[in-house]
């Protein structure tokens, strides 16, 4: 299967067959480290890494992934380019695309990260990895798949995923990571609920997209407004912040809003509401005990460190499939 020269923008961009391909390079990848065999597959490539937003782990993992497989990643932050004084995202792309064998981008801003990263790779010839957008961000759910995948023995077919909506006080995170999980999971045979307070809908067309998807992979897809409701009897309770960024763009309104429901909370209550082999997933970081119970993030349900380490393997067959 040959993926050379592909952008990883939005999760469809990948077929089901082609995400599975990516799985099984990264499970090869994940176990060549653990025994210490050397996997460099990217000798003498360099990945360019734009953040126009902050991160821990993906910066972590891309950087270290690319050293892994032989090659260089270059950190970048827009403020210490000329990007504000006039670079356009078809220079970046025609001139980046020449240097560089993979342009990864992280720009979250809304109504504009996605089209900025969309805009660079149309006029790159080297393909676009998206590190995060507004809409997407496929290379977390690529790990959450992974991870959901070894929690379960490969018997993911019929699990049922609550994606559900937590209070957070820090600030109004994006949607893009329960976007890309319903979009995603349905094609690997999972039932999803979407648990939120009024006013915090994701997109109507992820949504009816991922309906779509649901409907043609015959899995369950229900969006209910309780958490209670929402976890109950699942497999894996996802339970996490995001913004009401589809009902303000106000951040002061959209924080009042939050403040109504800091009962949203992932605790034990809600752990019991679920399966007893049930997993407890997030992406990170988390807003210890007010989106989750530290008992329940630190607890034996807890998978997030697992999750966060399938960041390195996922992103490192990504890497090597689109810029070998
Ligand atoms: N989960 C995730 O994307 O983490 P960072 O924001 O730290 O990169």
């Amino acid at each position: 299967m040959d993926m050379r020269g592909r952008d990883y923008i939005s999760d469809l961009d990948f077929s089901k067959e082609e995400t599975e391909h990516v799985l099984e390079l990264a499970w090869e990848l994940k176990s060549k480290r653990n025994s210490g065999l050397e996997h460099a597959l990217l000798k003498n490539k360099v990945l360019a890494m734009l953040f126009f937003f902050s991160s821990t782990r993906t910066r972590g993992s891309f950087e270290a992934g690319m050293a892994q497989l032989g090659g260089h990643a270059a950190f970048i932050e827009p403020k210490t380019t000329q990007i504000s004084h006039g670079d356009t995202e078809m220079e970046l792309g025609q001139i980046y695309g020449r240097y560089f064998d993979g342009i990864a981008i992280r720009h979250c801003d809304w109504g504009v990260g996605n089209k900025y990263l969309r805009d660079v790779a149309e006029a790159s010839i080297a393909p676009v990895l998206n590190m995060q957008c507004e809409v997407y961000h496929p290379h977390q759910c690529l790990a959450d798949l992974m991870t959901m995948m070894e929690v379960f023995n490969g018997d993911i077919k019929g699990k049922r995923v609550a994606v559900s909506w937590a209070y957070a006080s820090s600030y109004l995170k994006p949607i893009s990571c329960p976007q890309s999980l319903i979009l995603q999971l349905p094609r690997f045979g999972m039932d999803v609920v979407v648990a939120h307070p009024t006013g915090f809908e994701l997109m109507p067309e992820i949504l009816g997209e991922a309906r779509d998807l649901a409907n043609k992979n015959g899995t369950g897809f229900d969006v209910v407004h309780d958490m209670e409701e929402g976890c109950a009897n699942v497999d894996v309770v996802y339970a996490k912040s995001w913004g009401p960024l589809m009902t303000t763009a106000d951040d002061e309104e959209g924080k009042a809003m939050q403040d109504q429901h800091s009962d949203w909370i992932a605790n034990e209550n809600i752990m019991a509401m679920a399966n007893d082999d049930a997993v407890y997933m997030h992406p990170l970081p988390a807003d210890r005990d007010i989106e989750v119970a530290k008992s329940v993030l630190e607890g034996n349900q807890s998978v997030v460190f697992q999750q966060a380490e399938n960041r390195l393997h996922a992103q490192k067959a990504v890497m090597a499939l689109t810029m070998g």
